[in-house]
């Protein structure tokens, strides 16, 4: 016989429960109190001692959220198997004393300072409060029911209840340390949607989507560089210093010191002047020794603010350097596709060494040699205005930028074979003018290997047969020219049996 069946049958029984309830009410009264008689949080008043056991919160509340889950899980496997609940209330007494414990520390946090006005924190006061007042009422009732005065059924009822509110506390209190979707942040798909969450997947493929001219500079460059190296400190819940740096508006509205930004200016800007700071001066930025922002992060950050700081104006906008550029392509903002999708456009944007040369070529080639767009290095080549002046002479002046050709046309020049074997190293080229030039079945042998031409244009020329049959092995091929060719008629059924979605011009 264990000694709490003694507590049933004997008039001393009754003590233990009274002594619960009393010192029970007590708590709760005192844990009520404490909001109202501590007044405003101002952390800069609080005394070292009590910012020192604050900070014993986030280990102690564990304690309590452990207990109160294992009594919980004890209950309900007691009730599948129909047996009473185990008779001691010293589980349930060390679980609802760690909920008091774990409020009082937490609520020291709270007025150590950093969560003046922070709503998430405040509800997370509240809830944490109400969980532990359960916790105790809990414990108390815990304890007649083992008296027995009160219905175990009524414990149960107040066991859930309290372990409910303790659910929804433990959630404010993690949504504020880690945000609310850390969570569910890297859940798979099927988990986000059975929640009620976008899919993780397309907001990525919009990003990648938006090539990096379209890019808006603060939110999709900017503030993810903030995010990495400063928000842990300066958001809603944790504003050191009242800075917030979340938002462009809490940026605006700045902290102690005043805004944190002077649009037009970096070097008036705190989020500058602070990270700029030798690393060993006390308001250098990260504090502590933190890994602050990298050189090229803090670039990106000053040409934003040099150039402006408007919180809407996309890249394209902006005067972009190489230096910014290449910068822009060195982040890792931690979100995989967009840096990929960045470091991508980056690449393809033609350097100021490419603009430079392809400029200078305009001498010997006026208006033949442009930008197949503004935000693409590929390049487009005409000969159409040179015609017969255009020789393999001179065509051999564009070799160093013939790999970044998409489209040539050389109909009616004087080139051979000769240029056109130097275009083997154009392999994106997608569309090539041949007609009426010099070329022969050799000059297949170079095309063939141009595996994205998607249109050849061979009219008047003296491909045969055996040249022309070789193309079969483009597949990307969609047009093909041959009229006034000595192609027959066989070879091009050939070639449209290989190749059948290949449209054909023959003039026959
Ligand atoms: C580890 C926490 C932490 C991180 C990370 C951090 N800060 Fe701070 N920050 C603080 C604290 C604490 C203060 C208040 C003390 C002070 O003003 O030096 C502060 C204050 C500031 C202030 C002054 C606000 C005002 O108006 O008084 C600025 C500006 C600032 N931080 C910028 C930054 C920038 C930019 C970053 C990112 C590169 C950053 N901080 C990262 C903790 C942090």
């Amino acid at each position: 016989m264990s000694k709490e069946i003694d507590l049933d049958t004997q008039p001393s029984g009754k003590r233990l429960p009274w002594f619960l309830t009393i010192t029970g009410l007590l708590t709760i009264g005192g844990l009520i109190a404490m909001p109202f008689l501590a007044g405003e949080p101002d952390g800069d008043k609080m005394p070292d001692m009590v910012r020192f056991l604050g900070r014993f919160h986030p280990v102690i509340l564990h304690l309590p959220i452990g207990i109160f889950s294992l009594i919980l899980l004890q209950e309900m496997l007691g009730m599948l198997s129909r047996e009473k609940s185990p008779r001691s209330i010293l589980p349930i007494f060390v679980g609802a004393g760690s909920a008091v414990v774990a409020v009082v520390a937490g609520f020291m946090l709270y007025h150590g300072g950093g969560y003046e006005g922070n709503e998430l924190a405040e509800d997370h006061l509240w809830s944490g409060l109400g969980f532990a007042c359960a916790a105790v009422v809990t414990m108390i009732v815990r304890a007649w029911s083992l008296a027995p005065v009160a219905s175990q059924a009524f414990y149960r009822v107040l066991l859930f209840g309290s372990v409910g509110v303790m659910g929804f506390a433990s959630h404010g209190g993690a949504s504020m340390t880690h945000g609310s979707d850390y969570l569910t942040a890297y859940a798979p798909d099927p988990i986000r949607k059975a929640i009620g969450l976008e899919p993780k997947q397309k907001k990525e493929d919009d990003v990648k989507a938006k090539p990096l001219e379209e890019q808006v500079v603060f939110a999709d460059i900017v503030q993810p560089i903030l995010n990495k190296r400063c928000v842990e400190c300066h958001k809603e819940g944790k504003s050191k210093g009242k800075l917030r740096m979340d938002t462009f508006e809490m940026l605006v509205k700045g902290g102690k010191e005043g805004s944190a930004i002077e649009p037009g200016s970096a070097q008036d800007s705190n989020i500058v002047i602070r990270p700029e700071l030798p690393e060993d001066d006390e308001e250098h930025m990260p504090p502590d020794g933190k890994k602050g922002m990298e050189e090229h992060e803090l670039a990106v950050v000053k040409w934003w603010l040099d150039e402006g700081g408007d919180p809407a104006k996309k890249v394209g906008e902006l005067k972009l350097t190489d230096e910014i550029r290449t910068a822009i392509g060195k982040l890792d903002l931690g979100i995989g596709a967009r840096v990929v999708a960045v470091q991508k456009v980056v690449s393809d944007l033609p350097t100021d060494d490419l603009r430079a040369t392809v400029a200078k070529l305009g001498v010997d080639f006026p208006g033949g040699l442009n930008f197949e767009s503004q935000s693409s290095a590929n390049l487009t080549f005409t000969g159409v205005s040179q015609r017969k002046n255009l020789t393999d002479e001179l065509f051999t002046k564009l070799s160093p930028v013939i790999p970044k050709m998409v489209a040539v046309d050389l109909s009616a020049t004087s080139i051979t074979d000769t240029s056109i074997a130097k275009l083997a190293a154009a392999t994106d080229l997608r569309m090539v003018r041949l007609s009426e030039t010099g070329i022969t079945d050799a000059s297949m042998d170079t095309l063939v290997k141009l595996k994205k031409l998607e249109s050849v244009n061979l009219y008047g020329t003296k491909v045969t047969d055996v040249g022309v049959k070789k193309l079969i092995a483009l597949t990307n091929l969609k047009r093909l020219y041959l009229w006034q060719t000595a192609v027959t008629p066989e070879a091009i059924a050939e070639i449209k049996k290989a190749l059948p979605a290949v449209e054909i011009v023959t003039g026959i």
